[in-house]
């Protein structure tokens, strides 16, 4: 049986992400309950790489595809709901770069984190995502590029700030 693939656009590279990122959390769990002397430090690099992926992964969509959508589609509703889970998960990815990683509820909010992602991707993938490939006037093959460039970019730039 084959699958259909997903064309090479900027929601598959939106998608790419989340799964990367989806990775990194399935990593972090056993880390979580770990006694291990050198876990503590395992899971602050973990989580900071997981914070600088989900920061740079926001900027894009917030700074690109959510206004390119916005101006292209009726999804008022759905953006404004992506917007405020944002806003949250950035409020957790503060308190996870600021927070002491020896402390259990520190994980506890890394977990949490990872619970509210999957959340919010289910409803990029699921609604947004379809959306967006509806929508005729959106060239979502250029939109790629542009949210690669932008990336890399981010990712130099908040790599050396962190
Ligand atoms: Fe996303
Ligand atoms: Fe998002």
């Amino acid at each position: 049986m084959t699958t259909p693939r997903a064309p090479a656009d900027a929601c598959s590279l939106l998608d790419a992400d989340h799964r990367a990122v989806k990775k990194l959390f399935k990593e972090f769990e056993p880390l979580a309950e770990s006694k291990a002397k050198t876990a503590p430090a395992k899971r602050r690099q973990l989580a900071d790489q997981i914070c600088l992926e989900l920061s740079v992964h926001a900027q894009i969509e917030e700074e690109i595809f959510y206004p390119a959508l916005r101006a292209a589609a009726k999804a008022e509703d759905l953006l404004d709901e992506a917007e405020v889970e944002h806003a949250s998960a950035k409020d957790l990815i503060a308190q996870i770069r600021d927070g002491d990683e020896n402390d259990s509820k520190w994980c506890a909010k890394v977990i949490v984190l990872g619970e509210y992602i999957d959340h919010h991707v289910k409803e990029e993938r699921n609604e947004i995502f379809v959306k967006a490939r509806a929508a005729r006037n959106l060239d979502l093959v250029a939109m790629r590029h542009e949210l690669q460039a932008r990336k890399e970019e981010l990712m130099s730039e908040m790599a050396v700030a962190a």
